[in-house]
């Protein structure tokens, strides 16, 4: 049987374009098992996940706990404002505790980047990084793959525009990380203060025009600012953020061609989109959260079969 060439999930980074090409195959197969009547396979009744969140979630942390459920894993939850870690815990005694309670595997939400990794260097488990600070959300952009695939035949060839704040998105580097390897030409718009300074090095081109960039592009994934993470204001207002970076219906009727339209969520409508361009028939913002179930089954059900080899 094939397998995947890492026993983690860290990153995008740490993964060959045949990991990417086996995880889909593998949620081609798990898509059709999500929609049955019955939508729940017992492949993993031995196995015990831990899902850790240190940081708000909803999609991430409810698909995969879906994922998991429809694996038929047994699943314990945990969330760092109810914890021990408030009493001065460290990361790694927290996981050893779960661990101790015959814990498989472990999806972790950190706002540390390098959380997962360091994790994965210290204790016994598999470790899927479920987004670590501003570094990387490998889920994230393998449903975003899988969407684009789904929607246009395949990701090869395929031009993306990354909108928004890629300075702080770990949304960002690991749709380049996996757009690149897959064959994808990849050009990033935003603010000059929100482009971080080694962007080119990534092999993507920075566009700091819209418009160009929507009418070069055949998707668009429009980010969003991420606040949380800014102490200082990297724009004058959001109202000038909005007047040069926000897609809204009139710019895409301008554009005299059909592009798909992309958001990881959470969005905030009016900033980086508009409502009319969310739920317009462009838009694959609701089959990427769908996608996200079938391709972290097809992440954890590869890993987990590691996992029963040891
Ligand atoms: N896309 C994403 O990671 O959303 P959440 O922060 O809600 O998990």
């Amino acid at each position: 049987m094939a397998e995947l060439s890492v026993n983690h999930l860290l990153g995008i980074k740490y993964l060959k374009k045949e990991d990417i090409e086996l995880i889909f195959e593998t949620a081609d197969h798990f898509k059709e098992v999500i929609n049955r009547p019955i939508k729940k396979v017992p492949s993993l009744r031995d196995i015990t996940i831990a899902n850790l969140f240190f940081e708000n979630s909803t999609r991430t942390k409810l698909s995969f706990e879906l994922a998991e459920k429809r694996l038929s894993a047994d699943v314990i939850n945990f969330s760092a404002a109810s914890s021990s870690v408030k009493k001065g815990e460290t990361l790694i005694d927290t996981v050893n505790n779960i661990l101790a309670m015959k814990v498989d595997m472990v999806v972790m939400r950190h706002p540390n980047p390098g959380a997962s990794v360091f994790l994965s260097q210290h204790v016994d488990a598999s470790i899927i990084n479920a987004g670590d600070g501003a570094h990387e959300h490998p889920t994230q952009a393998l449903l975003d793959s899988y969407s684009i695939r789904e929607k246009l035949g395949e990701v090869k060839g395929k031009k993306v525009l990354i909108v928004g704040d890629i300075l702080h998105s770990r949304v960002a580097l690991s749709n380049i990380f996996a757009l690149k390897l897959q064959g994808a030409e990849v050009k990033v718009c935003g603010p000059n203060t929100l482009m971080p300074k080694y962007i080119e090095s990534l092999g993507v081109e920075v566009e700091h025009n819209l418009i160009k960039g929507l009418q070069w592009c055949d998707v668009a994934n429009m980010l969003r600012v991420q606040n949380e993470r800014m102490e200082i204001s990297y724009f004058p207002s959001t109202r000038e953020y909005v007047q040069q970076f926000g897609l809204n219906k009139k710019i895409l009727d301008s554009l005299k061609k059909e592009i798909v339209i992309m958001h990881p969520g959470p969005i905030n409508r009016g900033v980086e989109i508009t409502s009319d361009i969310a739920d317009s028939k462009n838009a694959i913002i609701l089959d990427q959260v769908q996608n996200g179930v079938a391709v972290r089954m097809a992440v954890i059900y590869l890993l987990a079969s590691k996992i029963k080899q040891e």
